[in-house]
């Protein structure tokens, strides 16, 4: 009996415009240390992946190969799920580290426990963690490309690299735009990250909510502070919703839940209220009834669940972008 040769099908090909000429960072630690054109690069990269989604099969080659880590230390619905996916779409193999389920609770550091994973062939670590500096620390103990996916109260890079794509594919711009970061800017890393990307790409950003949640030296990173939203809704061309961190801070910021919604709650009154075109955003997850009103996160002016969408492509971008640079296993890539 003769075997039929098994059919090999060639692999679909990664866009052509998808890598930028140059890219030489090997981390992604956060947006105050990227450059203007380096986030713009990033941005042009997830667009070209954007589509690689739209596709019947989508999956790409380009990582082929290659490992990619999830070590979370923290909670998280949006964040490793998207970067577990991006990765399978490039065909890396993908582990996630569950930190409550580790050898951490006998005593193993961070940093033993990072180096074990290395060793196991790691090429790219995603690192979310609750002490901020912690992804940088790993940085300077392991070859692999780190990627910080929420550090504390510091930077969520990613999160805010989709944000900002979600709000160009709405706006088809971010230079000029006003754009208000309403709710707990105190513990917010998604706040901090989209300050440095919004403002580098010629954004204004309005910080707004309660005094105890919004410190006014913020204002040195070239932000506006108010305190008042009805006040800074009409000029607004995109909100950015973000959830009160109550597990963060146990003291009484406000008065009440009702007195935050009441003064600062996302409404139909106040969509009305504002630009016949304003954009919603939220980076999730969200508190119906707290931030926002269940309408209004349904509702037409809403963009949260294309912000996850765009997260894909994002996290496939830098994924891709960062992967070449690892020296931890020998030549790279590219
Ligand atoms: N926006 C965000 O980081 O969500 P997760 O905590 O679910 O990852």
């Amino acid at each position: 009996m003769t075997l039929e040769p098994i059919a090999v099908t060639t692999p679909s090909r990664v866009p052509e415009n998808a890598k930028p000429a140059s890219w030489e960072r090997k981390h992604l630690l956060g947006l105050e240390d990227l450059s203007r054109e380096e986030i713009e690069s990033i941005l042009a990269t997830a667009e070209s992946f954007g589509e690689i989604s739209t596709r019947s099969r989508k999956k790409v080659p380009a990582l082929l190969g290659r490992v990619v880590f999830n070590l979370f230390f923290e909670n998280s619905t949006r964040t490793r799920t998207s970067f577990s996916l991006a990765a399978k779409r490039l065909s890396a193999d993908t582990q996630d580290f569950t930190a409550s389920a580790s050898s951490l609770s006998k005593g193993e550091s961070f940093i033993d426990t990072a180096k074990n994973i290395e060793a196991m062939g790691a090429d790219v670590m995603v690192v979310r963690h609750p002490t901020p500096g912690a992804p940088h620390l790993l940085a300077q103990h392991v070859g692999a490309s780190i990627i910080n996916a929420g550090d504390g109260a510091h930077e969520h890079p990613t999160q805010a690299l989709l944000d900002i794509l979600t709000i160009r594919r709405a706006k088809g711009r971010i230079e000029g735009l006003t754009v208000g970061l309403v709710g707990d800017i105190s513990h917010s890393r998604v706040a901090r990250s989209n300050i440095w990307g919004l403002t580098k790409l010629g954004a204004r950003v309005i910080l707004c909510g309660p005094p105890t949640l919004v410190p006014r030296r913020l204002e040195q990173l070239g932000c506006e502070i108010a305190y008042r939203l009805d006040d800074v809704l009409p000029r607004l061309d995109v909100v950015n919703v973000l959830r009160i961190q109550f597990e963060r801070d146990q003291r009484a910021v406000f008065p009440s839940i009702a007195e935050y919604f009441r003064l600062f709650g996302m409404t139909q009154e106040r969509i009305r209220r504002g630009k016949p075109d304003l954009l919603l955003l939220a980076p999730g997850p969200i508190n119906r009834g707290v931030e926002l009103t269940p309408e209004v996160a349904d509702g037409p002016h809403s963009a949260i669940l294309d912000q996850v969408t765009n997260g894909l492509a994002v996290r496939m971008a830098v994924l891709y972008l960062l992967s070449g640079k690892s020296d931890a296993h020998g030549p790279t890539l590219d």
